[in-house]
């Protein structure tokens, strides 16, 4: 089974960069099933309806989330109907939305969960008992993907190494800066810290670099608004045994175009 998990989708650029990348690549790579963090596809912030549509059109087929969840106040009205949507199943017990979703992939089942880690973001619950609570309420399932949106790597690779050999991947999310890790752990569990980004590439995380720059020389409050120019595309393709779930390979695919 080949799934291809795409990083944070950053604003109109990311999406519609989406769009042209899954039309050149979709039919040379014929992934199974394609995973995004879409937290940012919305003006760089959340989710809206229509940014939703725009990406399941272009090939997405499940979106997972991370803290700008809900900094898109129409969320609200679609989370819980649409389950193709994910977001980190450790807030609260009451919740909108779902932390996890079950896809079907030929003969196979696989489960999709979203985490946030707690390092310089909310104090969720436990991102760790939250995987483990999932993954007993699913003992059947053995393809098993964890986003793990976090800031720092260390809490990243906790998740990875407790859960090396009881998942078939995690993958982190939300520093939008890909990282030179990405390898198989013992036990069959795909991992990397930080997938990376699609969207605006001379931007600072997608976004006008000015405007980050003014605000960290200031620590005034700062519109922060989506760039323009060249853009990134980070993902990595994913190799499942078809029985076991086990990962047999994790391969960064990465697009730039050329800085102006
Ligand atoms: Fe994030």
């Amino acid at each position: 089974m080949k799934i291809l998990f795409i990083g944070d989708i950053v604003g109109e650029p990311g999406r519609r960069y989406v769009g042209e990348i899954l039309d050149q690549m979709l039919p040379e790579m014929q992934p199974d099933l394609v995973v995004a963090n879409a937290e940012n596809a919305t003006r760089g912030r959340g989710l809206s309806r229509r940014s939703a549509e725009e990406l399941y059109d272009a090939g997405v087929e499940i979106l997972t989330m991370g803290n700008h969840t809900w900094d898109q106040r129409q969320i609200f009205e679609f989370i819980d109907d649409d389950m193709r949507i994910v977001r980190p199943a450790n807030y609260p017990q009451g919740t909108p939305g779902r932390g996890f979703t079950v896809v079907r992939v030929g003969k196979q089942e696989v489960l999709i969960i979203n985490v946030m880690g707690r390092t310089f973001l909310s104090t969720l619950d436990c991102p760790f008992e939250a995987v483990e609570k999932i993954l007993a309420d699913h003992p059947q399932i053995r393809h098993v993907l964890v986003d793990m949106h976090a800031e720092v790597t260390s809490e990243k690779l906790g998740m990875g190494w407790a859960f090396a050999g009881k998942v078939s991947a995690v993958l982190g999310t939300h520093t939008h800066v890909p990282t030179a890790d990405a390898r198989i752990l013992p036990g069959g569990t795909a991992y990397i810290s930080d997938v990376g980004m699609v969207g605006p590439h001379d931007g600072i995380l997608g976004m006008k670099r000015e405007q980050v720059i003014r605000r960290m020389r200031t620590q005034l409050p700062t519109k922060f608004e989506v760039a323009d120019g060249p853009r990134q595309f980070c993902a990595v393709m994913l190799e499942l045994d078809d029985e076991s779930g086990k990962a047999v390979r994790i391969e960064q695919v990465h697009y730039e175009e050329p800085s102006t």
